[in-house]
């Protein structure tokens, strides 16, 4: 093992072999190790230095279907990528006890990102703030000159939104510009408006831009997601009572609405992850989105019909793209978009909406009844019994077994498979 430093000076420079050799070297890496770390990806290394820098191999993560959604009427197959058990198959059940209702009715608000240009040191901010708003066409000019692909495609600049906010190193404009991506998740096209933008903006109002980038707070393109659950279908009054009230403890409690959220993400990050999206942009959105009105808030609602039955709504930003990034390159990424048959990248979002509130009232209602455990505690099983080494028939066996004990900890699969082998 060499000196363990960081400093590896050049380091972008190296083929995948060197790399590894270096990093093998420094990090004291036994040779089975930086095998397994060569073969770790189906990707060409190619491929993989080209998404990211430094790259030495890939990280495989299990791309799923979700099985049963209608959405807007139509039969979809959902691939979700995730490490987590339970998460794919909580969706399937999900949808299959909502199909008789229709499935998932969905919407959007558009397809608009924002991007942000922080001016400051203006002796004048109001007059600043009524100078910008003066030179929208202008405004829009500069935008759409810098993306006339965009424009042709039929998006491009639509609004402008200057605001004051008194920071505690003074008061400072903040330009809004609102832009149509259409297909695009946008960041490039609005950054790169936001940066030629920005002189001008200092020009006319004689202050000086600051940060020029995207905001992930993306409120103009909301998707919305809803659904009715039959009472008959999913257990009776009382689990439709319970899972209101669920839905209630997590719009009064941050504590519980992060967990909630996080229950809706498991599905919509798995979604934005399969399809080269993403991930922390929509999740970044969707939290502070949560707490638009000043409390961190439920991203869901859950409501009792006139029937009796239970309606679930969902609604949280959703800048997904169908063109650029991963999205365009990784394989995996354009085969989860076939399997999709989505057209348009408003379509992939409005389906991500449903996939949340799926994956949503799948948590609920077996946190509303059995508990969570019960339904993952076979899969988790399954995981420790592998973790232990057990191999072929073993797994299952093992697996039921530490199920019925209740306690599935690792001391007790080594015993049960201890046992197993034992009796062969
Ligand atoms: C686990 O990944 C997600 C849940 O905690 C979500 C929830 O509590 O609503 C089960």
């Amino acid at each position: 093992m060499r000196n363990r430093t960081s400093r590896l000076s050049g380091f972008y420079k190296l083929d995948h072999d060197e790399r590894l050799a270096e990093v093998q070297a420094v990090a004291g890496l036994d040779d089975a190790t930086v095998e397994a770390l060569r073969n770790s990806s189906a990707l060409p290394f190619e491929l993989l230095d080209r998404l990211v820098e430094n790259a030495i191999g890939g990280f495989t993560v299990p791309v799923g279907i979700a099985t049963n959604m209608i959405v807007d009427g139509r039969d979809v197959l959902i691939p979700m990528a995730t490490e987590e058990s339970s998460v794919i198959a909580a969706v399937g059940n999900t949808a299959r006890q909502c199909r008789d209702t229709g499935g998932f009715t969905t919407s959007i608000s558009g397809t608009e990102m924002i991007a942000q240009i922080q001016m400051v040191k203006l002796t004048d901010p109001w007059a600043a703030r009524a100078k910008i708003l003066e030179k929208k066409a202008e405004i829009a000019e500069i935008c759409d000159g810098c993306d006339p692909i965009l424009v042709k495609l039929g998006g491009g600049f639509r609004d402008l939104e200057v605001r004051i906010i008194d920071g505690q190193t003074g008061p400072m404009v903040v330009v809004h510009i609102i832009v149509d991506t259409k297909d695009a998740m946008g960041a490039n096209a609005v950054n790169t408006m936001a940066e030629t933008l920005a002189p001008s903006l200092a020009g006319w109002t004689g202050g000086q831009h600051h940060l020029r980038i995207l905001s992930n707070l993306a409120d103009r393109r909301v998707a919305r997601a809803r659904a009715v659950w039959r009472a008959a279908d999913i257990g009776g009054a009382d689990v439709v009572e319970g899972i209101v009230m669920a839905a209630d403890f997590a719009d009064c409690d941050p504590y519980r609405a992060a967990t909630h959220n996080k229950g809706i993400m498991n599905g919509v990050s798995a979604l934005t992850l399969a399809t080269g999206n993403d991930t922390r942009a929509i999740e970044a959105g969707a939290h502070a989105f949560a707490a638009r009105t000043g409390r961190y808030r439920s991203l869901s609602r859950y409501e009792i019909t006139a029937e009796g039955d239970l309606t679930g709504s969902i609604e949280l930003p959703m800048a997904l793209g169908l063109v650029g990034g991963a999205t365009k390159v990784h394989p995996t990424a354009q085969a989860c978009l076939k399997i999709l048959g989505v057209k348009s990248a408003a379509e992939l979002s409005r389906i991500a909406a449903a996939v949340g509130l799926a994956q949503n009232f799948g948590a609920l209602k077996a946190l509303a009844t059995v508990g969570i455990q019960q339904g993952h505690m076979t899969l988790h099983a399954q995981n420790v019994a592998i973790a232990v080494g057990a191999a072929g028939d073993e797994i299952a066996e093992v697996a039921r077994r530490l199920a019925e004990t209740h306690t599935v900890r690792q001391d007790v699969a080594e015993q049960i498979l201890a046992e197993i082998r034992a009796r062969k």
